[in-house]
């Protein structure tokens, strides 16, 4: 049986763009070493008006025009978050206020760059036990806020944005279109290689994000195919039959190797990295909506969504649109 499907995606992203040339002014850094280890070009960066809610409200209204729905028939918002607007209250309960839908469920989910698998994931069940009908699953981020950016080999690789989805319980369609699958994994043993060295309950501040790159990169590839795999045995589909595969974008040559190992096509690999770089929970479902809307992903299409995070954490889902 499919799972609850996507009835409609939107995105949002802060006016300001960064080029890799901008930032060269700012910090030891050129636009050649970024472009030729990441494949970005450009970045987004909030400017003090623009919040993780603000463009999370932002990609929901659009996600829900895209599905020609009104707010007042989401039961449930479930947000994605690293960077929320405050320790609390759960940033998706101020998206919930925005769009005049407040009484129903509305809660933030920490899983950082897989943060959109997993919201995904709680969503889908939820639905399909029934505590809602329809969804909205937001990943949204100001990573710019937790940069060190006086630390070249992390704030040269990350952007804000928002991305959404409107999801639908399970029923009645004959079509097949709905999440097919999902995996998801975390590895807690690996928290020193990506976290953020603060917080709350321990420094009493944000903190900024640390990353040890080059192992996190290595990691990403096994993690990320090895997932990819468990979805297509799940589902029972071959990796040919897939028709688009949207990764989180952290760095193109992640995407090529992942894709490689699979043997899947590059050319099925939706990459935005170049305009956007990495934005986290927001990377995922931004991807998938550009694709939407420029024509590439078209109804029917098959589209396997993967992502891996600070944790580390990890997954993939397999849709029918
Ligand atoms: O979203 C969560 C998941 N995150 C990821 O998946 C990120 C995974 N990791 C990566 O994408 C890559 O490891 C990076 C892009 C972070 C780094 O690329 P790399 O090819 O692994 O480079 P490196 O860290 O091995 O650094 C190579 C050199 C070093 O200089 P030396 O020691 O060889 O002299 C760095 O100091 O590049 C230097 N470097 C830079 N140079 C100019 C590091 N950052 C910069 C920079 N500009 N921004």
């Amino acid at each position: 049986m499919s799972g609850s499907r996507i009835l409609g995606t939107g995105s949002a992203l802060p006016r300001r763009v960064v080029t890799n040339a901008e930032l060269a002014t700012r910090v030891d850094t050129s636009d050649e070493w970024i472009t030729a280890r990441t494949g970005i070009r450009q970045r987004y960066i909030a400017e003090p008006d623009e919040t993780t809610s603000s463009l999370a409200i932002a990609a929901a209204r659009a996600a829900l025009e895209d599905a020609g729905i009104e707010p007042g028939s989401i039961g449930l918002i479930v947000l994605a978050t690293a960077t929320p607007d405050q320790t609390f209250p759960a940033t998706a309960t101020k998206v919930q206020a925005a769009l005049g839908c407040n009484g129903g469920i509305a809660f933030d989910v920490a899983a950082v760059c897989s943060g959109f698998l997993y919201a995904l994931s709680v969503a889908d069940s939820m639905l399909k036990t029934g505590m809602a009908r329809r969804a909205l699953v937001i990943g949204a981020e100001t990573f710019s806020r937790i940069l060190d950016w006086e630390d070249r080999t992390t704030c040269v690789l990350f952007g804000d944005g928002a991305g959404a989805v409107v999801l639908e319980a399970p029923g009645g369609s004959a079509d097949g279109a709905g999440i097919l699958g999902t995996r998801l994994h975390a590895d807690g043993a690996q928290h020193d290689l990506l976290y953020v060295d603060g917080g709350p309950s321990t420094t009493q501040t944000t903190g900024h994000v640390r990353m040890r790159g080059p192992e996190v990169f290595r990691h990403a590839v096994v993690n990320l195919s090895d997932v990819l795999k468990e979805v297509l045995e799940e589902t029972g589909v071959s990796a040919e039959d897939i028709d688009w595969v949207v990764p989180h974008q952290a760095n193109a040559r992640i995407l090529d190797a992942t894709a490689r190992k699979l043997g899947i096509s590059p050319d099925k690999v939706v990459v935005t990295v170049q305009d956007h770089a990495n934005t986290s929970a927001a990377s995922v479902p931004l991807a998938l909506d550009c694709a939407r809307k420029d024509g590439r992903i078209k109804p029917g299409d098959l589209v396997m969504l993967e992502a891996m995070g600070g944790g580390f954490t990890w997954g993939a889902s397999l849709v029918r649109m």
